[in-house]
């Protein structure tokens, strides 16, 4: 048996995503300490687990450098990598929305300016209604945008709604359902097919 490589989305995700493979039988006991490792051998398990940030997570994949990756389905909607998408993980769901200010009438507004973590949703969510828009890419915090008047709406992820709420902001409408999936590398599915079949099956009988 090969040692299996698995890409972990840091962050938000990460707990539940240590929680389900430590499930799976898995020895997650160095995942759990508190430090800045990014690499982590379970030779036990013959797995080796890396942590990345999410857009990372399917480079990752994509380029088999680790075999199979947990991440958002926002990061898979974004980027459309070459990769499988295997098992829908039933965590991290949120969603993403259409949000912006109280009282405003994105119907009346010819051209709409959007802030966004994720352009390509955006521009497919609003191209595909007829919505002429200009987009601005941002790294974080997209809320200050219709707050300081850069743009009039964000396309942003809603998890609790919190974010929002506290920066007096409304969702419009919903885009899509997320939650964090199950992802592998196309040669390693071919090519690790046993140990990946096991680890997949340890995965499916933990959520289902
Ligand atoms: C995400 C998202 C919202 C917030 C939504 O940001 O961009 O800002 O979480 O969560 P809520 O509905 O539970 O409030 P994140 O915390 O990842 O930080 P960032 O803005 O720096 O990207």
């Amino acid at each position: 048996m090969e040692t299996v490589k698995i890409g972990l989305t840091k962050g938000r995700l990460a707990e539940d995503a240590i929680n389900l493979l430590s499930k799976c039988g898995i020895n997650c006991s160095s995942l759990k300490e508190k430090n800045r490792k990014l690499v982590f051998d379970i030779p036990e398990n013959q797995i080796q687990v890396i942590l990345l940030k999410a857009v990372d997570v399917t480079t990752y994949v994509e380029h088999g450098v680790v075999d199979i990756g947990i991440v958002g389905k926002d990061v898979l909607l974004e980027q459309e990598k070459q990769l499988y998408e295997i098992v829908d993980l039933k965590f991290g769901k949120c969603k993403i929305s259409v949000a912006g200010k109280e009282n405003f009438s994105e119907v009346s507004k010819k051209h709409l300016r959007v802030a966004t973590k994720y352009p390509n949703i955006a521009k497919n969510y609003f191209v595909n209604k007829g919505q002429s828009v200009e987009i601005i890419k941002h790294e974080g915090s997209v809320e200050l945008a219709p707050l300081m008047g850069l743009t009039d709406v964000i396309v942003d992820i809603v998890e609790t709604g919190n974010t929002l709420k506290a920066n007096g902001l409304v969702i419009y409408e919903d885009i899509a359902d997320i939650s964090a999936r199950l992802v592998v590398n196309k040669v390693s599915y071919k090519t690790k097919k046993n140990e990946l079949a096991k680890i997949i099956e340890a995965i499916t009988k933990v959520i289902d």
